[in-house]
């Protein structure tokens, strides 16, 4: 083998080298990962509500809460609230957990007092009254209808259940509140 014919081959090898080289600067560029916009994993948590629906699927038409207070069970919405007392206390003088303590929230003004419970700037804002319209709307989906609250809490899908516990709410008082009148 000659010095010419030598060249030849190293230069082939060398060009071979160049163009993998050059294919792999391209797939890189072209196939580099996506960069998450947060640093840590993506975990997709599905949220189930109580009832068997799910978050994703279509809202069921809910009576009017005027309505189904009428035919509610204060016993059945106590037995729901169990549910609730991962964070909150019933009794009159309970403590705050989580969440504040809900003996007579029922016509309170929402985000107040609570023996000094540290409520979120979004509940604080939102201001107004716990009336039955304001409940049933919240306990439908607490983050939904007071985005930034920090009550994480799923929600109660179904109006009936909502009802009960509203019911149940209402009985934590001194003088409970009168049940509104239904709308015809
Ligand atoms: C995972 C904990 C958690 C669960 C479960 C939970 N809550 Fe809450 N709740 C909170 C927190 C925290 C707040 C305060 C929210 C804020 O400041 O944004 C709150 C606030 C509230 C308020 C407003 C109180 C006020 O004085 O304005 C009501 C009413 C309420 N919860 C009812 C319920 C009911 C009824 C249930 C059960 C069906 C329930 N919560 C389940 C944590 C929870």
């Amino acid at each position: 083998m000659n010095s010419f014919e030598l060249n030849k081959i190293m230069g082939a090898v060398l060009g071979t080298c160049l163009i993998l080289l050059a294919l792999n600067i391209t797939a890189g560029a072209l196939f580099s990962p996506e960069k998450p916009a947060k640093p840590g994993y993506n975990i997709a948590v599905k949220e189930t509500h109580e009832g068997g629906g799910s978050a994703a699927g279509p809202a069921e038409p809910s009576k009017p809460i005027e309505e189904l207070l009428a035919s509610a069970s204060a016993e059945k919405g106590q037995a729901t609230a169990k549910q609730c007392q991962a964070c909150h206390t019933f009794e009159k003088g309970g403590p705050n957990r989580v969440g504040p303590n809900l003996y007579g929230i029922v016509g309170e003004e929402r985000g107040k007092d609570r023996g000094g419970f540290n409520f979120s700037a979004a509940m604080k804002s939102k201001g107004g009254e716990w009336s039955y319209q304001e409940l049933d709307k919240f306990l439908t989906n607490p983050r939904n209808y007071i985005p930034g609250t920090n009550m994480t809490f799923a929600g109660l899908s179904r109006d009936t259940q909502r009802a009960d516990v509203i019911a149940y709410l209402r009985t934590l008082s001194d003088s409970p509140k009168p049940l509104p009148t239904a709308k015809k």
